[in-house]
């Protein structure tokens, strides 16, 4: 019985992978190349028995009941001829289609052969590895400003405890605040800076805070762009964000060399000060999402198109940045009007610089055009799987995750790799090693603590 189970599943996924290929080739090339191949492997029978001679009509019949009853398998045959054709004769590399993604995702959906989870652990508690980080749990605490360093950018003790406290709290990776590689790239005259190396001991005091407490520290780096708060802003247009900020100044390439220089020196900071894992802001209207999107970007000159900056400002990261370390970039995947951008646009953004080294997508949304977003909860899981899908890299997901119910949902359902939870853990630093106790997970409470477990 369970023989005949899993022969009719693995058939069940087979056509619907057969489906899913065929689905992906849907551009006009695509397509044509569907056609060659068929016609090369199975169609020409067809025109056998429909017009050929007794013979041919023979010949024919044998060809189609072949492929119809024992060539089945072989099916993919004509799938692999015409991916060749569609990309290496036809020139059409617009098929993204991820084989071994699509087989996990069957797997979980279908729940039998053999799954991606290791058993027992619920999944949110299993490890994640990304080069050389080992993450204890799937959580994140997401890259959060907490508009506290004084106004040179320097970390305090407001800082350390409030990382250490969500350490403590058991969260898996902690992405620091969005940190300024330029004193004219902050979000607020209060952000933490990364923009001299003098900022460095205090960064490397959250870093040991955090690793003291058995997480992983993160740190996210940012120029803001047009929605800078200072005097003069610059932008890749003079095209204003609304509401309280000015019209900033269209960037000049000098400009744009000296934010690619000011990434790379971050990165090195970032490294000496200890991090584990460096993520590049380009969600939220800042100055590399600007670039990124229509609505702010309005050049004429080759920075028209975003991704160039992009893979600037990756390639010269990657210089400082070890190849060993993990590097992930967040990003709005959506826009919610038309002019913006689309998940597609951004996985192509992600495509462009793939081959640097880039990780893990953190995605988000929103945040560069005034427009209402209808936000419940877990919002934004749909853009994360899609842009999984679309670029082939894990992904972060979330929006308003309030409970770790939710959160396994999403990582069990393959939505995303890894989960944040962003304002919930202002409210409670140590909700995942309260609530884990719903799921069994066999996770280290912190020791000074134990008599208060419940
Ligand atoms: C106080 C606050 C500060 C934030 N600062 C940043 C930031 O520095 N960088 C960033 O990428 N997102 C920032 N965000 C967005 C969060 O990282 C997160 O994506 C968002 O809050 C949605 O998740 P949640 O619904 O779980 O809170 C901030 C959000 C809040 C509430």
């Amino acid at each position: 019985m369970k023989m005949y189970r899993q022969f009719k599943q693995f058939w069940i996924r087979f056509f619907i992978i057969v489906w899913e290929v065929v689905k992906s080739m849907k551009s006009i090339r695509g397509l044509i190349s569907l056609f060659i191949s068929y016609m090369i492997f199975q169609g020409w029978a067809f025109l056998f028995i429909l017009f050929g001679n007794a013979w041919m009509k023979g010949i024919g019949a044998a060809v189609i009941t072949f492929w119809f009853g024992p060539g089945t398998p072989t099916i993919p045959i004509i799938l692999i001829v015409a991916l060749f054709i569609q990309r290496y004769i036809l020139l059409d590399f617009s098929n993204q289609f991820h084989l071994k993604e699509k087989w996990i995702e069957l797997n979980q959906r279908f729940g039998d052969i053999k799954t991606e989870s290791k058993g027992v652990i619920p999944m949110l508690f299993e490890t994640f590895e990304l080069k050389n980080i080992k993450l204890k749990n799937r959580v994140v605490m997401p890259p959060m400003c907490m508009y506290s360093a004084d106004t040179e950018g320097f970390a305090n003790d407001f800082h350390i405890g409030h990382y250490a406290a969500r350490a403590i709290g058991g969260v898996g990776l902690i992405i620091q605040e969005a940190t300024a590689i330029d004193k004219d790239g902050r979000i607020s005259i209060n952000d933490l800076g990364i923009w001299s190396d003098e900022h460095i001991p205090g960064l490397k005091r959250i870093v040991d805070a955090i690793h003291q407490h058995g997480s992983v520290a993160g740190i996210q780096i940012n120029h803001a762009g047009r929605k800078a708060k200072v005097e003069n802003p610059i932008g890749p247009s003079a095209v204003t964000y609304g509401g309280e900020y000015i019209v900033p100044k269209e960037m000049t390439i000098e400009d744009i060399k000296k934010v690619v220089s000011d990434f790379k020196s971050a990165a090195r900071r970032a490294h000496e000060a200890g991090y584990d894992f460096l993520e590049l802001h380009a969600a939220h209207g800042y100055l590399l999402f600007q670039f990124l999107s229509p609505i702010s970007n309005h050049r004429k000159d080759m920075y028209k198109d975003g991704k160039i900056l992009l893979r600037e400002v990756v390639e010269a990261v990657r210089s400082e940045w070890p190849k060993e370390k993990a590097l992930g970039i967040r990003i709005s995947a959506y826009e919610y009007v038309k002019e913006g951008v689309t998940p597609e646009m951004m996985a192509d953004a992600i495509l462009s610089v793939k081959d640097l080294g880039v990780d893990i997508i953190d995605v988000s949304s929103g945040g560069n055009i005034l427009v209402k977003i209808n936000a419940f909860p877990g919002y934004q899981l749909h853009l994360a799987k899609k842009i999984k899908d679309l670029t082939g890299l894990p992904v972060m997901g979330g929006g308003l995750i309030t409970t770790l119910e939710l959160a396994h949902y999403a990582v069990s359902s393959n939505q995303a790799d890894l989960v944040y939870l962003g304002r919930v853990l202002l409210r409670d630093p140590y909700l995942i090693i309260n609530q884990a106790q719903d799921f069994h997970a066999e996770i280290e409470y912190p020791k000074p603590y134990i008599r208060g477990k419940k």
